[in-house]
């Protein structure tokens, strides 16, 4: 009698909060009627109390009109905020649909039903015994189910991936079986979302991995596609291994990654060049040029994505950080023929020594010179001063593994 009444005392405290469903999507009108019907169908089925939905969208065909349209014949409240700088993707997306929402509980949901809307009263329950801050609907306790992954493939990368990330978190995502799925119920007032970094599509790793959490768990059923195709792609899938590193070890080790990936390129493209005859000397400077150009964009998109609105102009650190890796290939080149003609080493083996070499050095320059922070896209060269020391500070926190 006395646990059912705590029960319904946290129960009304959250129905009375109420909740608000954050949505991210990305071009999938065909899915937006059945979903809100689902929704609606679902909130007057189990009484739970206020909600609203909330789709961030950043679609590049028709789905805000579809959005409009369906919100117009309903009676859930329903908002749409597209964006036209689609930034963080997926997660970028569910961050400023928690921003807007209107009650501190969210629960994040995919656009394509293959988040069943029907279990998430069950969530709010969990939720509503108030000693967790993060409920997960998860495909891999007992009771729950993968089975809407697309294929065999995507089923053994999600569970790779799964017992990597869990391996590398283990006290934050102790008690956490699927820290990947897009589906859960958090309370906003435990996060710091200014303080998070979404990149792509998991947002719940980045939330869990940044503060303990407490958290509890309800199976789901992943279901099939109602309609429409997904949008994960391998390019997801780096962004992932690189979001796991950054969170782990820092900015220094996802720059290592994808210093590892140019250098891996790299050697590809000598092995490649030489073996149809060209002089090994050519092809290392082709090679060089090429990954000097890819690791550029990787660094942009990837690694300091979130400093580049801070330090000017795109083409600005392009020419310092293509200067630089020049000049460093202007050294290294010299240094690759002195190791095969005097030390007598193998070209290929050479070139890999110098990359290695050039690496801390590279890192240190990215990081406090081309993403130094800079007013007007210019360095005042008093800001200079507290822009490098900021970055520093930075830099420091990270090669402490201060990040968490
Ligand atoms: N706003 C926005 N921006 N939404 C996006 C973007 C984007 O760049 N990319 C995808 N979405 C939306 C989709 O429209 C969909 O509503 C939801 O995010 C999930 O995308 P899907 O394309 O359906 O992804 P999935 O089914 O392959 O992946 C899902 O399952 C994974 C677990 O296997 C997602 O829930 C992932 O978060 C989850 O990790
Ligand atoms: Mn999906």
């Amino acid at each position: 009698m006395v646990l059912f009444l705590i029960w319904g005392i946290s129960v009304s405290r959250l129905a009375k909060d109420g909740v608000s469903v954050v949505v991210p999507t990305f071009n999938e009108g065909p899915n937006i009627a059945e979903l809100v019907r689902r929704l609606d169908a679902m909130r007057v089925e189990a009484a739970i109390g206020e909600i609203e939905v909330i789709f961030v969208d950043d679609s590049t065909d028709d789905t805000p009109a579809v959005i409009a349209r369906v919100a117009a014949g309903t009676t859930l409240p329903v908002r749409v905020l597209h964006r036209d700088d689609p930034r963080g993707g997926l997660g970028g997306a569910v961050v400023e649909g928690m921003r807007m929402a209107q009650f501190d509980w969210c629960l994040v949901m995919d656009g394509d039903l293959q988040h069943p809307p029907e279990i998430i009263p069950t969530l709010v329950e969990r939720a509503a015994a108030g000693d967790v801050e993060v409920v997960i609907a998860s495909r891999y306790v007992d009771g729950g189910d993968a089975g809407g992954l697309a294929n065999r493939v995507r089923t053994g990368v999600s569970r790779a991936s799964t017992a990597l990330t869990r391996a590398m978190f283990p006290r934050k995502l102790y008690g956490c079986t699927d820290p990947m799925t897009g589906f859960f119920l958090v309370d906003r007032a435990s996060i710091d979302l200014d303080g998070l970094q979404p990149r792509g599509f998991k947002i719940l790793l980045e939330i869990l991995a940044r503060r303990q959490q407490r958290i509890a768990e309800v199976p789901f059923e992943f279901a099939e596609r109602h309609a429409g195709e997904s949008k994960a792609s391998f390019a997801q899938g780096i962004r992932f291994l690189v979001q796991l590193t950054m969170l782990r070890f820092g900015r220094m080790s996802a720059f290592a990654i994808v210093g590892g990936l140019g250098a891996l390129a790299n050697l590809a493209i000598m092995a490649g060049l030489t073996a149809l005859g060209l002089e090994y000397l050519w092809a290392a400077i082709i090679a060089s040029e090429v990954t000097i150009i890819g690791n550029f964009l990787l660094l942009e998109y990837v690694v300091f994505r979130d400093l580049r609105d801070s330090s000017g102009r795109m083409r600005s650190r392009f020419v310092k950080s293509f200067t630089f890796n020049n000049a460093e290939a202007i050294v290294r080149i010299p240094l690759i023929w002195l190791l095969v003609e005097g030390a007598g080493w193998g070209s290929v083996f050479s070139a890999a020594v110098t990359l290695v070499l050039a690496f801390v050095v590279r890192f240190v320059f990215h990081a406090l010179i081309v993403y130094r922070p800079v007013t007007d896209g210019r360095p005042s060269p008093m800001r200079a001063k507290t822009g490098s020391a900021v970055s520093g500070a930075k830099l420091r926190d990270e090669l402490e593994g201060d990040v968490l």
